[in-house]
């Protein structure tokens, strides 16, 4: 074991899943779990890298030798990482959810007698990846991740130019894959000179290998 090849380097790592509101007691999500987000910053601090792992509502375990900021809301999850910078490192893994209820309310809808069903009127939420990627503090490497149930190559690779990332980590959550959720990843690593299917395995494997895929940048 020699020195570890991120000490001294600070990360950013976004992770989970993100509920926004409807009213006090409703809210709008999505199925991440968190796994693969808290597996990579484990990973990155062992190592030796300093880690702020901006986590939404997730029921995981804190990874080890990481600094948690526990958000809900998208806007919440931009700011805690705008806070975070500078870095040399963001991998956005979190599942944002696109859009937000436009004014949730402040308190709880009522279901009256005889009433239609109120219209939820969205609007978008930051694109916290895209910040980061275009942002004057821009850390030195990027990473972002594409969820796709189609086109995983085109989309990964349009969305690696629009984010301004240096990666972005492909996967292809059609429910028959169990990806969402599940143990294991299947994932394709768009980058600016190509592409590589990385195999099946475990999402801690994945962790591991991006980890030191994310490190090789850093001699
Ligand atoms: O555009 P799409 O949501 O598919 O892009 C996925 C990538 O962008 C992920 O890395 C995700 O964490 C990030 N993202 C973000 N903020 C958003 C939407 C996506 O950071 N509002």
């Amino acid at each position: 074991t020699g020195p570890k090849p991120l000490t001294g380097r600070k990360a950013i790592v976004t992770s989970g899943p993100t509920h926004e509101p409807i009213d006090p007691v409703r809210y709008i999500a999505n199925r991440s779990s968190g796994k693969q987000g808290h597996a990579i910053a484990g990973e990155l601090a062992w190592l030796g890298a300093d880690v702020t792992l901006v986590s939404g509502p997730v029921t995981i375990p804190d990874p080890k030798g990481v600094t948690v900021v526990r958000v809900e809301r998208a806007e919440e999850m931009r700011d805690a990482v705008l806070a975070a910078l500078p870095a040399d490192i963001a991998v956005m893994v979190a599942a944002v959810a696109d859009w937000r209820v436009a004014s949730a309310s402040g308190n709880k809808i009522k279901k009256k007698p005889g009433e239609a069903p109120p219209p939820l009127l969205l609007t978008e939420n930051p694109d916290i990846l895209k910040t980061v990627g275009h942002h004057p503090k821009r850390p030195k490497l990027v990473v972002g991740f594409a969820a796709e149930t189609q086109d995983v190559a085109e989309n990964g690779r349009s969305k690696l130019e629009r984010k301004g990332a240096d990666y972005i980590i492909a996967n292809d959550v059609s429910p028959h894959t169990g990806i969402m959720g599940g143990d294991r990843n299947t994932v394709k690593v768009i980058g600016k000179s190509g592409d590589e299917d990385w195999p099946d395995m475990d999402k801690q494997a994945v962790a591991e290998r991006l980890a030191r895929l994310i490190a090789s940048h850093f001699p």
